[in-house]
């Protein structure tokens, strides 16, 4: 993957600009209300049951802000998100059978949180840029599947 200059900073100014806590929460609860097909992986975060239960529970708030972290990695890595997420494909594919069409749908939600949380900021430019690098992201959690 070749980076423009711009792309470089877009990525590395969204991700030192975003509140990974909120943006986390807030994205994968949205996946989880939207699509709820991905809520069949997460059995072990309990009540589910609705939008209101997803927005409160305490588990996904946590695991949400564990993706935003896996995001600020591939972030510092650019030039190597492949190797960096290595492992990381492996797990959702091997171990925890995650859907690859999945990751598409939680990247789009990140998207939608991102360009609420910067409001006007969030440039046509901006958004191609992040949108670029969650496909990268996506790409590389998808590596390890056979
Ligand atoms: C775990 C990142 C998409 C389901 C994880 C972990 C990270 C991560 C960093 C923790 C790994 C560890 O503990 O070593 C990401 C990123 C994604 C993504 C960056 C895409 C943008 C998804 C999707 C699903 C999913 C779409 C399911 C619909 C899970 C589950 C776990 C996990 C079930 C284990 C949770 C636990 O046991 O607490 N993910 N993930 N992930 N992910 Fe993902």
């Amino acid at each position: 993957v070749v980076w423009t200059d711009f792309e470089r900073a877009t990525i590395q100014d969204v991700f030192s600009k975003i509140d990974a806590q909120s943006v986390g929460q807030q994205a994968l609860s949205r996946c989880l209300v939207v699509y709820p097909w991905t809520q069949r992986y997460f059995g072990k975060f309990g009540n589910l049951y609705n939008a209101a239960a997803i927005a409160g529970n305490q588990m996904v708030a946590a695991h949400g802000l564990t993706v935003v972290r896996g995001l600020e990695k591939a972030a510092k890595n650019m030039d190597n998100i492949k190797a960096t997420f290595t492992d990381l494909s492996k797990l959702h594919s091997e171990k925890l059978h995650v859907d690859p069409d999945n990751f598409k749908l939680l990247a789009d939600c990140i998207t939608i949180v991102i360009s609420a949380s910067m409001g006007a900021s969030f440039t046509a430019e901006v958004q191609a840029a992040l949108q670029k690098f969650l496909s990268v992201v996506i790409s590389a959690l998808g590596m390890q599947y056979h």
